[in-house]
Order: C-alpha cells, then structure tokens, then sequence
C-alpha cells in the first residue's frame, strides 16, 4: 500500500455510501460512467474486484481530494464528508448484499467471540472495526491475508473456510465503518438502534421496523454478579492458588474464547470444562503452545495468576 497523506481527515461517525450516489451521479458519472466501468481513457472499473479489493479507502479518498492524472480534485467542490461518502459508494458494485449476507452468517459463527457483535473487540487484542481510519488505511486484500493466514492470536482461516467465505467476512467487517447502499445485511451499530429503516427496493404498504430498531427496552438486567462459583479451591499441586469466580470473568476478557468457546465447551480447540488436566500441562500448553492450532501466550496477555483463576474455574464445571 502506498503511504497514506498524513494530513487526512478521517470521519468520526460511519461514511453514507448511500448518501454518496447523489454526489457521484453529479461530480463522476461523466467521466466514470453511471455503471461504474469508466467512460474517459485512463479511468478505472470500479465493478473490477480485484481492483476494488487493493485499494484502500483512504488513498482513493487522497486522489478524490487532491485530483489524480487527468481527474480534477474535489477538496474545494465538495466537503469532507460528501468526498468520504462517495468513496465508500464506489464499492457498491464489487460489495453486493449478497456477499454482506454470508458474510453475517461467517462472522457470526467464527469471528464473533473475538470481534464482538458490535465489532469493536470482545478481547482487547482486537482492533475496532468501528474505526473508520483502521478501516480506510487497509485494503480488504491486508485483511484477508490476515485472516486467511492468521494475524498476532487470529488463528488462520484457510483450511476451516473457502475463500468466499473470507472475502465476505472480511467485506463484512469492513462494513462496520461505513453505511452501504442498501445495507441489509450490513452489521447492526448501536448508533444505529433508533435511525429510520434503511430503504427497501419494493416498498410495501405496512412498512414493519427492523427487529434491531426496538431493542428490548427493560429486560431484567443481569444479576450484577455471578451466582458464587466455588471460590478459592485449595490449590492443586505445582498451581498457584486460583479464584474460580475471578476465572470466569477474566475467561470473558481473554483470547481463549474464540478457540474455545464462551463456556469453554469447545470449539476449535478442545472442550476445557471440567478438565483433568493438570496445573503443569494446562501451563505448558498456554505458555509453549501445542500442536498446530494453540498459539504460544506469554505473561502479557495472560498471567500466571490469571491462568491460575482460570483454572480453578474449568475444574469447577
Ligand atoms: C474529468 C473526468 C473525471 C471526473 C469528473 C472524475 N474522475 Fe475519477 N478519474 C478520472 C481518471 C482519468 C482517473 C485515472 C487517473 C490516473 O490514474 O491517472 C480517475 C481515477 C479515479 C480513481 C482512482 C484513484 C486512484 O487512487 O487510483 C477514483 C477512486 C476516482 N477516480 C473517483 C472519482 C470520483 C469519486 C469522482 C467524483 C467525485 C471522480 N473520480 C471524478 C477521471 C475523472
Ligand atoms: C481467537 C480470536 C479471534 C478470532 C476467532 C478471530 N479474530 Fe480476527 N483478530 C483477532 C486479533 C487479536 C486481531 C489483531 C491481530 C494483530 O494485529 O495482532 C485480529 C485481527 C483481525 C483483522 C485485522 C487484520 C489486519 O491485517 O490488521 C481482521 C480483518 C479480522 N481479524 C477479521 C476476522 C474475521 C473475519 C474472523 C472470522 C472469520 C476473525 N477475525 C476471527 C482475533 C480473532
Ligand atoms: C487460535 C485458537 C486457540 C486459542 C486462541 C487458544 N487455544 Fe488452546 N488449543 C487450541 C487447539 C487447536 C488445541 C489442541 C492442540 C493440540 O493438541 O493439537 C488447544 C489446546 C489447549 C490446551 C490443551 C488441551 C489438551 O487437552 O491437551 C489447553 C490447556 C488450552 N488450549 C488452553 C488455552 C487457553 C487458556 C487459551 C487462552 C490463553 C487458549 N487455549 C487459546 C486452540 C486455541
């Protein structure tokens, strides 16, 4: 990717792809065609996906603003906000909702316990994908090496899901930063939860809100905290002493949940509840790794004394 102008203005709140047809239909059809395929010589396909999965939203917003070759420049034309919702509108053509929906149904099964509904991270090793600076210096080609390849704890994803399945995911985490056209299937944000309901294509008579327009207002809240787990397990041999309740939430918080599972049923990894396994074993595994798919953890991210209390939680299942 080329460096991005450090002097960009990245938006606060998630760019209107849809909000940018309007712009494109005055300002680029001429020259970009209404289709997106390109009229002039010299410009681009933007229905091309490969040309649209290399490029990254920040450097087509830096030619959109300064001009490019022949392509005037748009930073006295239209404002900040007009450029940057026209730029997301540009992958219209290669994002259908088509590729938004399985890319729901991907996240949802694989990448959630990490990510978060919301996208913003379930663990703090997650980037949030509700940052649309993150997003626009990235092209969906980065994200779906990472992905495909592992990234940092990501465990790789290339031999559990086809490549359409990592594209879409990856079109569909990108989707939590900016709003597209249609958007049915885009990711739910919170910000979200009282917008009017995004435009259907056949508008029918009795329009019925999204269930995400009304979220439950008063359900009973949570008890505050967890029905006391057996705490403060006299500590098995070589392990330091661990508290179970503490095991639990830090288990939340922790890496471990997308392998193997919020309950630690199993996953990818193995089923941990209620383990035999010894203090020794449980430690060697998490500090070395194990096998192909158990990444390595140093003390950073997971204490000796976190592990402990985790430890006394899975024994207590
Ligand atoms: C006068 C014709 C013309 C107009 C108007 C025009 N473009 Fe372009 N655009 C071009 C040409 C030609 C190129 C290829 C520039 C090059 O690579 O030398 C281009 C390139 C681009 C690129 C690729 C930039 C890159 O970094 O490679 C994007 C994105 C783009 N245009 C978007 C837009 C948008 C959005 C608008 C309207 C706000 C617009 N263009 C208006 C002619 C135009
Ligand atoms: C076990 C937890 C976990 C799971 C499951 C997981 N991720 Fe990640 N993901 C992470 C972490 C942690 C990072 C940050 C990696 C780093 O930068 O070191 C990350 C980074 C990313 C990035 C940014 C990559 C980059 O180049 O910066 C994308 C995109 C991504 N994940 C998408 C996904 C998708 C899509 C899925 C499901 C198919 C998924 N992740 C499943 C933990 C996870
Ligand atoms: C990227 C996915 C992934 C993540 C994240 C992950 N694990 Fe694992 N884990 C695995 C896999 C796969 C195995 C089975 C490895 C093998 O034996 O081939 C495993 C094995 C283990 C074992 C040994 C189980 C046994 O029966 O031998 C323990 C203990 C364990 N993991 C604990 C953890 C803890 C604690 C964390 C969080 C710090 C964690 N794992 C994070 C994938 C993961």
């Amino acid at each position: 990717m080329r460096p991005v102008l450090a002097s960009i203005t990245f938006p606060t709140s998630p760019p209107s792809a849809s909000d940018g047809a309007a712009v494109y239909a005055a300002n680029c059809a001429t020259c970009h065609g209404a289709d997106g395929r390109g009229v002039v010589a010299g410009s681009r396909d933007f229905n091309d996906l490969d040309y649209m999965r290399a490029a990254a939203a920040a450097d087509f917003y830096t030619s959109i603003t300064n001009g490019k070759g022949s392509m005037p420049g748009f930073r006295d034309e239209l404002s900040d906000g007009d450029r940057w919702n026209v730029t997301y509108y540009l992958w219209h053509w290669s994002v259908p909702d088509a590729t938004l929906a399985l890319g729901s149904q991907v996240y949802a099964a694989n990448c959630v316990s990490c990510h978060g509904e919301d996208g913003n991270g379930a663990i703090p090793q997650a980037p949030a994908f509700t940052d649309v600076e993150f997003i626009s210096r990235y092209s969906a080609s980065q994200f779906f090496k990472s992905v495909s390849g592992g990234k940092g704890i990501m465990p790789a994803w290339q031999s559990r899901l086809s490549d359409a399945e990592r594209w879409a995911s990856v079109e569909y985490a990108r989707a939590f930063a900016y709003q597209p056209v249609r958007g049915a299937a885009a990711p739910t944000r919170p910000a979200e939860a009282t917008a009017a309901p995004p435009p259907t294509e056949a508008p029918t008579a009795t329009p019925v809100p999204p269930p995400t327009a009304a979220p439950a207002p008063t359900e009973a809240p949570p008890p505050a905290t967890a029905p006391p787990v057996a705490t403060q397990a006299p500590a098995p041999p070589g392990a330091p002493a661990g508290d179970a309740a503490a095991g639990k939430q830090t288990w939340a918080t922790k890496p471990c949940i997308g392998c193997h599972g919020p309950s630690a049923e199993g996953g990818i990894g193995p089923k941990l509840a209620g383990t035999a396994l010894g203090w020794d074993q449980v430690l060697s595994a998490v500090r070395n790794g194990q096998g192909a798919g158990m990444p390595a953890f140093a003390a950073a991210v997971i204490s000796d004394q976190e592990l402990a209390d985790i430890y006394a939680w899975l024994k207590s299942q």
